[in-house]
């Protein structure tokens, strides 16, 4: 499966969700994480991950621009998975990984401020959608209060722009964030057992 994690907001949990999603397919079977965001975030996890010695690991490529979809499609074909974590704002990568994946998922918070941010991103995966009709787009509810969970409002918004959600949420947790510098999994670092549950659950969901 080529899975693009996607947002052209920063900050949403795109790196997050990718590095889970590749370590956890790299599991089952030979998996490319392409690194389509400037910033390498995917790649320094990977990097420190190499760096850990934890296995498995995705092999971790960069890519920008046109090449995430040129490049990536050949890269692709010698793998069982592919995860793009693209960039966070409209680039021509974040373009590309559209045109290249065949799931999309979309990590958002949950509040109005998100939904309006969404607007810009729903233009562009109309666009994608003209070029890869088969596109299976997700948004995902990401960084959630765990005491509130109020997440009604995004609901609605998503609702209304007849989007598909993900029944798995991923709540903020400081887990995720350690996780991400130590080049792991909240599962390899085994300390927040509501962490790994709802990753879990995310990883089923998609393969579904
Ligand atoms: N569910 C979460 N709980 C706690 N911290 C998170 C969570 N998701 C992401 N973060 C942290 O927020 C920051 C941005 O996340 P990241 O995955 O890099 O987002 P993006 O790739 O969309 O910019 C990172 O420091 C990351 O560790
Ligand atoms: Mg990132």
């Amino acid at each position: 499966m080529r899975i693009a994690v996607v947002n052209t907001k920063g900050g949403v949990g795109k790196t997050t969700i990718a590095t889970h999603l590749a370590a956890l397919f790299a599991a089952q079977a030979a998996t490319l994480l392409i690194d389509a965001d400037p910033q390498a975030s995917a790649a320094s996890w990977a990097a420190w991950r190499r760096g850990a010695g934890r296995e498995p690991s995705p092999t971790t490529t960069c890519l920008l621009g046109k090449a995430v979809f040129d490049e990536g499609k050949n890269l692709s074909k010698g793998f069982g998975h592919t995860v793009i974590d693209a960039g966070g704002r409209d680039s021509a990568s974040l373009r590309a990984a559209l045109l290249l994946a065949e799931r999309a998922v979309v990590p958002v918070g949950a509040s109005n401020l998100d939904a309006a941010a969404m607007t810009d991103l729903l233009e562009i995966v109309e666009l994608a959608k003209d070029f890869n009709a088969g596109l299976d787009v997700h948004v995902l509810l990401m960084r959630i209060d765990p005491r509130t969970r109020d997440t009604g409002e995004m609901i609605d918004y998503l609702h209304e722009h007849k989007l598909r959600l993900l029944e798995a949420r991923i709540c903020e947790r400081v887990a995720y964030r350690r996780a991400i510098g130590e080049g792991a999994t909240v599962a390899e670092l085994a300390k927040d057992p509501q962490a790994i549950a709802e990753m879990a659950a995310l990883f089923k969901e998609i393969q579904a």
